[in-house]
């Protein structure tokens, strides 16, 4: 009988909250994981905590950089030999009324949540042809509806919603499934939270692990291209 590959999956931002919640996820139900930081040192200590180097590789990459992207790509090619889901999942928020937020916030906004995401899907197309892979790219649901102190914010994630999505529509008849997950609260370390107690009403991040898992074993003939996901309660 032909021995089955573990598929494997790439993971940005899967040090903290929701990547690590989808990272853990994953290697539950038998797949091989890469996750990404800018902290390398961060990212080795939390790929140790999750298993062994034959199934979990951690890579140094900064999202705003393609260069950095393209060479996590290599890396895990040559590590593992394929790369079959990617989750573009790095991203920050800065919340100030617009007349306090500064230049640099904006970039640093815009350049990892939305030309962060153009990149990823651009340094993994080649390899995701090769598998007909799946490309999951977490937007929030601050990329449909727009409030007070989160214009550069919202400005990211509309355009992550807008880019993801006319991808799919580019890439679906080449067999590359893209999924955009536009979650509400979740308990993590985003815009300095200490995730704890207060935060249990919120969606955990092993909740949008679960999510993952199932758009995954999804027939590969159906392609749930936009999910809204919230908390069932608002506290
Ligand atoms: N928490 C929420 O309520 C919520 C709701 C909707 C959507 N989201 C979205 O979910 C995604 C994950 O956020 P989270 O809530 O899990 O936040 P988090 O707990 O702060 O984790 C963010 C992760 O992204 C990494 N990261 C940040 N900038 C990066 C860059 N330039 N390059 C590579 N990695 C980078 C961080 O590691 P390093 O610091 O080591 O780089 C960390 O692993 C974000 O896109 C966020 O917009 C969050």
């Amino acid at each position: 009988m032909e021995k089955s590959v573990k598929k494997v999956a790439y993971i940005t931002g899967g040090t903290k909250g929701i990547g690590r919640g989808i990272a853990y996820a994953l290697l539950q139900n038998n797949y091989r994981i890469a996750l990404s930081g800018r902290n390398y040192e961060m990212a080795k200590e939390i790929a140790q905590s999750l298993g062994s180097s034959d199934n979990v590789l951690p890579i140094q990459s900064d999202v705003k950089n393609f260069d950095d992207e393209q060479n996590a790509i290599n890396k895990i090619i040559e590590h593992f030999g394929q790369l079959d889901v990617v989750i573009a999942n790095a991203g920050i928020g800065i919340f100030k009324p617009i007349e306090d937020l500064k230049i640099e916030d904006w970039h640093t906004m815009i350049d990892t949540n939305l030309t962060g995401t153009f990149y990823t899907l651009k340094a993994s197309i080649s390899e995701l042809k090769k598998t007909k892979g799946y490309f999951i790219s977490i937007a929030s649901l601050a990329g449909i509806n727009f409030f007070a102190t989160a214009s550069g914010y919202n400005a990211s994630k509309f355009g992550v919603v807008g880019f993801t999505q006319a991808a799919m529509l580019d890439l679906r008849d080449s067999d590359i499934k893209i999924t955009t997950i536009l979650p509400g609260s979740v308990s993590t370390y985003f815009n300095n939270n200490e995730p704890s107690e207060k935060d249990a009403w919120k969606i955990q991040p092993e909740d949008i692990g679960e999510l993952v898992v199932d758009i995954l074993k999804l027939n590969p003939r159906v392609l749930p291209s936009k999910i809204e996901i919230r908390p069932s309660k608002t506290k």
